[in-house]
């Protein structure tokens, strides 16, 4: 039986087990996959025990993402440009090592939501590690411009930097935007930063989704997060948690682990009515 892991700190609260061993179930194969804490700077040591242990891949997630990249022999383009891996797979004496996240919100948008993101003016907040890992993806979907802000705005200047070259290709017009009312009428916004975690006001006017926008927060829990909050007072018509994109990131996950693309919808749908 393959034996998989999702390795993180803390990790025990991870509903990546459940979603790998329903979509297994759906392709009638067996796996073991289970939660792995790994303690604060022994992340490597904790994979290759696994790896000896006869682990044959691992989800990676906060905070070691960037360790996880550091780590692999052989790194995907997706992981390259991202600079964080959240995909391990083990085998022939080799770490390799792929960032699904992207493609797990462009999926959740553009299937599971039906928002097609070309032609379309995008607004990003945050500049982190998950703002990062998913702008190659989001920008290969040719929206007419991406808009990056956060709080430390030279952080926002490095993440436009580094995908200018990409955008450029597309035509897409990107800058990192100060807090005014030019930054208005988007049609999706996307919060990429951890601030609704801490409570912290979102930095946004009402003017900054147009009707009929959508608001897609990468986070999701149980409490309406500040940014959810902000979306309905701003009047956005839809709204959506990243639940989907966490079960769309394993899907890609699985795919790369097992070869089978499973089906998504169903096992959202169990997810939500836990
Ligand atoms: P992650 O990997 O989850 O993205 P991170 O790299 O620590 O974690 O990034 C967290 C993001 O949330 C950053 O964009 C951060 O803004 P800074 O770059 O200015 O630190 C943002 N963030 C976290 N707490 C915030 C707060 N209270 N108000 C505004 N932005 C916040």
């Amino acid at each position: 039986m393959n034996k998989y892991v999702v390795i993180g700190n803390p990790v025990e609260h991870s509903r990546s087990p459940q979603i790998h061993v329903m979509f297994a179930s759906q392709a009638g194969i067996k796996i073991s996959y289970r939660t792995l804490l790994a303690p604060h700077g022994a992340f490597e040591q904790t994979v290759r025990s696994f790896i000896e242990e006869g682990g044959a891949g691992a989800n990676v997630t906060v905070p070691f993402k960037l360790d996880a990249f550091q780590i692999a022999d052989v790194k995907s383009d997706r992981v390259a440009h991202a600079g964080a891996a959240n995909t391990l797979i083990f085998s022939d004496n080799k770490i390799r090592a792929d960032n699904t996240d992207g493609i797990g919100l462009v999926r959740d948008i553009t299937q599971n939501l039906s928002e097609d993101l070309r032609g379309k003016r995008v607004l990003m907040l945050g500049a982190g590690g998950a703002a990062r890992g998913v702008l190659l993806p989001l920008v290969q979907e040719r929206p007419t411009e991406i808009v990056i802000l956060n709080r430390t705005v030279d952080k926002a200047r490095a993440l436009i930097d580094l995908i200018a070259a990409e955008a450029k290709v597309f035509g897409i017009e990107t800058r990192s935007g100060s807090l005014t009312d030019s930054v208005r009428d988007f049609d999706v916004v996307i919060n990429a930063s951890s601030s609704s975690l801490q409570d912290a006001e979102m930095p946004l006017s009402m003017s900054a989704i147009r009707r009929g926008g959508l608001a897609y927060d990468m986070m999701y829990g149980k409490t309406e997060s500040t940014f959810f909050k902000w979306a309905r007072e701003a009047g956005a018509s839809r709204k959506s948690d990243g639940l989907g994109m966490l079960v769309e990131q394993a899907a890609e996950s699985f795919f790369l682990w097992q070869g089978i693309r499973p089906e998504t919808s169903g096992v959202i749908r169990a997810l939500r009515n836990v």
